[in-house]
C-alpha cells in the first residue's frame, strides 16, 4: 500500500514502539490517530508527530475496554471518513514466575495484548471492507515464539495474537484487506519500566534496539503488504535454530536463566 495521505490508527502510540511507528508514518506522508491510555505521554508524542502530520490526531483510549474502542472507531470515520490502516502495536509486559502471578494479572495481559487487538479489528474490519481495501498490522512478539521463563501470560497472550492474526490473514485476504504480523524482539523501551523481579531485570538489560528500527519495519510491513515480519531480522535466525532443535535449545536456555529464578 502507498502510504501517502493515508489515515492509520497506531495503539500504544505514547511510548516506545508505537510513539516511533507514529513519527515514521508521518514522516512518509501518512496521517496516524495516536491511541494510548497515558494522557501525558499521548500529548508529548502528539506534539512529536504534528511537525510532520499538522492533521494528526490523539484519542485517549483503554484498548481494552471495547465502547472506548468502538467510540475511537466512529469518531475517526466521522471525521476521515475511512481508515486505512489500523496498527495493533499497545501492550504491556509482565515478568513474574507461576508462583507470584495472579488471575488478575494473568487476565490483564490477556485483555490488553490479545483481547485489546481483537476490539479493534471487529471494530475496523467491517469498515475497511466496505472500503474494500485496508492493512492491518498486528504486533505480537518473538517471546511468543522464543518462549522464555517468567513470561507464561506475556508469551500466552502474544502466541494467541499471532494464531489469531495468521488465520485472519487468510479469511481478509479476498475483501481487500492485509493482515500482518510484525515480532519486535529485545527493543528498548519502558515496557519493562514496571517489572521488579530479577529476571524481568535481566531481560530489560538484553533490550538494545532502538524502537526506531521496529516503527522502520513497520511501515515496510504496510507498504509491501508483508506477512509476518521479525525484527531485528537476526532474530529470524534464532527461532528457525530453536525450532530445528528444541531440546538442545531449552537446555541451554535453562541452564543461562536459572540463577535468575529466586
Ligand atoms: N520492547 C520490546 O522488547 C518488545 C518486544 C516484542 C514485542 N513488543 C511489543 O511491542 C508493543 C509496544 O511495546 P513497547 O516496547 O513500545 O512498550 P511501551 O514503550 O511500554 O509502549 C506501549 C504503550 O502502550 C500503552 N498501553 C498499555 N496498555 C494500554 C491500553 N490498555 N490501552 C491503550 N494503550 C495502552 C502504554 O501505556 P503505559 O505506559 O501507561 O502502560 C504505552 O504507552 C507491545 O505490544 C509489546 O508487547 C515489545
Amino acid at each position: 500500500m502507498n502510504i501517502k495521505g493515508k489515515i492509520a490508527i497506531v495503539t500504544g502510540a505514547g511510548s516506545g514502539i508505537g510513539r516511533e511507528t507514529a513519527i515514521e508514518l508521518a514522516r512518509h506522508g501518512c496521517l496516524p490517530i495516536l491511541v494510548d491510555i497515558d494522557e501525558d505521554r499521548l500529548k508529548e508524542a502528539l506534539v512529536e508527530v504534528l511537525k510532520h502530520a499538522p492533521d494528526a490526531t490523539g484519542e485517549l483510549c483503554d484498548i481494552s475496554k471495547d465502547t472506548q474502542v468502538r467510540q475511537v472507531v466512529q469518531k475517526t470515520t466521522e471525521r476521515y471518513g475511512r481508515i486505512d490502516i489500523l496498527v495493533n502495536n499497545a501492550g504491556i509486559m509482565i515478568v513474574k514466575l507461576l508462583d507470584e502471578l495472579s488471575a488478575d494479572e494473568f487476565n490483564k495481559q490477556m485483555s490488553v495484548n490479545f483481547q485489546g487487538g481483537v476490539n479493534f479489528i471487529l471494530a475496523v474490519a467491517p469498515i475497511m471492507k466496505k472500503q474494500g481495501k485496508g492493512v492491518i498490522i498486528n504486533v505480537a512478539s518473538v517471546g511468543g515464539r522464543l518462549v522464555v521463563p517468567g513470561t507464561a501470560a506475556y508469551a500466552a497472550s502474544k502466541a494467541a495474537f499471532h494464531a489469531f492474526s495468521e488465520s485472519l490473514y487468510y479469511e481478509l485476504k479476498d475483501s481487500g484487506i492485509h493482515v500482518g504480523i510484525v515480532l519486535p524482539g529485545g527493543t528498548r523501551t519502558g515496557i519493562f519500566d514496571s517489572t521488579n523481579t530479577k529476571l524481568g531485570k535481566y531481560y530489560q538489560s538484553q533490550c538494545k534496539t532502538p524502537p526506531a528500527k521496529a516503527a522502520k519495519a513497520i511501515r515496510q510491513a504496510i507498504e509491501k503488504e508483508r506477512f509476518v515480519t521479525v525484527t531485528p531480522s537476526s532474530y529470524k535466525l534464532l527461532i528457525e535454530f530453536h525450532d530445528f532443535f528444541p531440546g538442545f535449545f531449552s537446555k541451554q536456555l535453562l541452564r543461562r536463566l536459572r540463577p535468575y529464578f529466586k
